[in-house]
């Protein structure tokens, strides 16, 4: 290796997983095994069958006879979990289909012609792996294409694939419907806080939204890797697409890793740490990971929503004063992404950000 990047915002370039995982081997490399060590993570949290991921239905959340009830739901959905199947948003199944055929197409292509956009020295975006920042970190079973999609300024088209040849427009038109959706479902989320004008939600129309295509090859030996190790978002929200029709994705919940169940043209929305800072801490960033499988191969779409450059990061003024002490600094956006990029990897983030 080279060079050793400084912060996290460079990936060390690792060996595709999906190469990998076609030799056939019959165990995985000890760099991506999580059991050992002290570093026991699986199994650590009991699973429970009986908990589910609350739905939230943009459709009754407009409907002037359901709304009340549907913005209960979703204040409850946010404060007791920070994560929800949101359906009936207003993306068409088939644009959400298109969208996950054209990455599972662009994962399918030759290694060498994905290495058209790989990762460049010093940047997350393009093909390749995120936080890999050292030669002994342990590896996630998972390889990704990162890109910056909105503002359409912030796009490195060098980056974006033009094989399969639908995949950039169809990526164009994935994240303006993204974006779409998250203004509408911010403005309900926001109102459920009791906040009365719509600065936050509005401001992510002029927001930046970044999309990881993210690729679960099958494992030989699935209960001692991670696709994702255990983490919260620092978005505002998070809005991902699951392409499989068997689960891979959990959340942490009163200490046990619930499944999300894949529902056919919803779409899991979970709170960012944006937005934990935003409520003043009603709402949580929930800690989710994703487990892999012998024998599928899942693919996941993942947006990570932020409110515009412009916009401080900080409580918002109605939920502090009056007895109700602001618990987290206020930043500008660059010094939020500074410090995210800069953090300590064995502490939490947030915590930092605590007054
Ligand atoms: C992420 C993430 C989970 C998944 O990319 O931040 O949590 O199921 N992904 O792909
Ligand atoms: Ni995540």
């Amino acid at each position: 290796m080279d060079s050793t990047p400084s912060n996290l915002e460079s990936s060390v370039s690792v060996p595709s997983v999906q190469e990998l995982a076609f030799q056939g081997p019959e165990k995985v490399p000890p760099r991506y095994i999580r059991d050992e060590d002290g570093d026991d993570i699986i199994g650590t949290y009991p699973s429970d069958p009986s908990l589910r991921v609350p739905f939230i239905d943009m459709a009754k959340l407009v409907n002037a006879d359901t709304h009340q009830l549907e913005l209960q739901k979703l204040l409850l959905a946010c404060k007791d979990w920070g994560v929800f199947q949101l359906v009936n948003h207003g993306i068409s199944n088939t644009s959400l289909k298109n969208m996950g055929n054209q990455v599972q197409r662009f994962f399918e292509l030759p290694l060498q012609e994905k290495k058209r956009w790989a990762q460049r020295p010093g940047s997350l975006e393009g093909y390749g792996q995120a936080f890999v920042t050292s030669e002994d970190q342990k590896l996630d079973w998972n390889d990704m294409i990162f890109l910056k999609c909105l503002p359409i300024e912030n796009r490195k088209l060098d980056l974006w694939p033009q094989n399969p040849p639908e995949f950039r427009e169809t990526l164009e038109r994935y994240s303006e419907d993204i974006r779409e959706v998250t203004i509408s479902i911010m403005k309900f989320i926001t109102m459920s806080l009791g906040l009365q004008d719509t600065q936050i939600s509005e401001s992510f129309r002029e927001g930046l939204y970044d999309i990881r295509m993210n690729c679960y090859p099958p494992c030989p030996e699935p209960e001692r890797v991670l696709g994702i190790v255990p983490h919260a978002d620092n978005s505002g929200i998070t809005l991902l697409l699951d392409c499989a029709d068997f689960p891979g994705l959990q959340f942490l919940k009163d200490k046990k890793w619930v499944n999300v169940e894949p529902i056919e043209g919803a779409i899991v929305v979970n709170i960012g740490q944006i937005i934990e800072v935003m409520s003043n801490g009603i709402y949580k960033a929930p800690e989710h990971r994703a487990v892999v499988n012998k024998v599928k191969e899942r693919f996941s779409i993942v947006t990570f929503c932020y409110p515009s450059p412009h916009m401080n990061i900080g409580p918002a003024d109605m939920l502090t004063g009056e007895g109700n002490v602001a618990v987290y600094k206020n930043l500008t956006h660059a010094e939020y992404f500074s410090k995210f990029f800069n953090r300590d990897l064995n502490e939490s983030f947030l915590d930092g950000l605590r007054i």
